[in-house]
């Protein structure tokens, strides 16, 4: 299914996230509220998770083992994750494979944007231990890390790039307007925010916020989010702004 969005082509409306996890039971919590919740049971997205443990080898169902070279800690194996993308991607082909791993191109919002367009979906691969065997790379499309830290595995690092993308997905939000307004979509920081009360613990809402100028209120939001942009991400306005 696909519906022309704004942006450069098509958007699809009805996405599948595939993740390849030695802990499915992990990517039960974060999807049980929310918009995610919503978008799960409208029916826009679907999530299943692949236990890698199934195509782990031997009696054991080993998935890793000691580094060539020697060092410290265990290198996931490429074998029982190549088995699980093949039984994946035979069940459901043309998905766009990705490696979450601390090396991978820095996840952004161009990039949730990029994603949200590759139907019919997301095939996520979370690696574990100290690393995964570099052959593996050679198995995905991408690799996307989504900061600059170390997590203990790409379980929690999946799980954010399926919630970035699924809120791009048409009939996802509620209100399409606040997606397009909201912070990154036009490349810079929000503006500041305001509701009631009028005074909390002696600071006001800036008097123009409560002028009913619409068009002086559009001038200043757009004013206080290129400045809080510059003190902030300086380093987000050296980039071309994206829609
Ligand atoms: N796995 C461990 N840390 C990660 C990170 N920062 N991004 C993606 N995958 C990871």
């Amino acid at each position: 299914m696909i519906s022309c969005g704004q942006g450069e082509g098509p958007r699809v409306e009805h996405m599948e996230f595939h993740c390849i996890t030695l802990f499915p039971e992990m990517f039960a919590s974060p999807f049980a509220g929310g918009i995610m919740a919503r978008a799960v049971r409208a029916g826009l997205v679907r999530i299943e998770t692949h236990n890698l443990r199934e195509h782990g080898l031997g009696r054991y169902r080993q998935v890793d083992d000691e580094p060539y070279g020697g060092g410290s800690g265990m290198v996931m194996r490429p074998e029982p994750i190549a088995a699980a993308i093949d039984a994946v991607m035979a069940q459901r082909p043309g998905l766009w494979r990705v490696l979450l791993t601390p090396q991978g191109e820095l996840f952004r919002q161009s990039m949730a944007a990029d994603l949200a367009r590759r139907e019919p979906g997301l095939l996520l691969i979370a690696g574990r231990y100290e690393g995964v065997d570099e052959r593996v790379r050679g198995l995905v499309d991408q690799e996307i890390s989504i900061g600059d830290y170390v997590l203990s595995g790409g379980e929690l690092p999946a799980m954010v790039v399926v919630e970035a993308v699924t809120r791009l997905l048409p009939g996802v939000l509620g209100n399409q307007a606040s997606l397009e307004e909201e912070s990154f979509g036009a490349g810079l920081l929000e503006y500041p925010q305001y509701t009631r009360p009028e005074v909390f613990r002696g600071q006001q809402v800036p008097s123009i916020l409560l002028s009913g100028d619409h068009e002086k209120i559009r001038r200043w939001r757009r004013e206080q989010a290129l400045e809080r942009t510059r003190r902030r991400r300086p380093d987000l306005l050296v980039k071309t702004p994206r829609g």
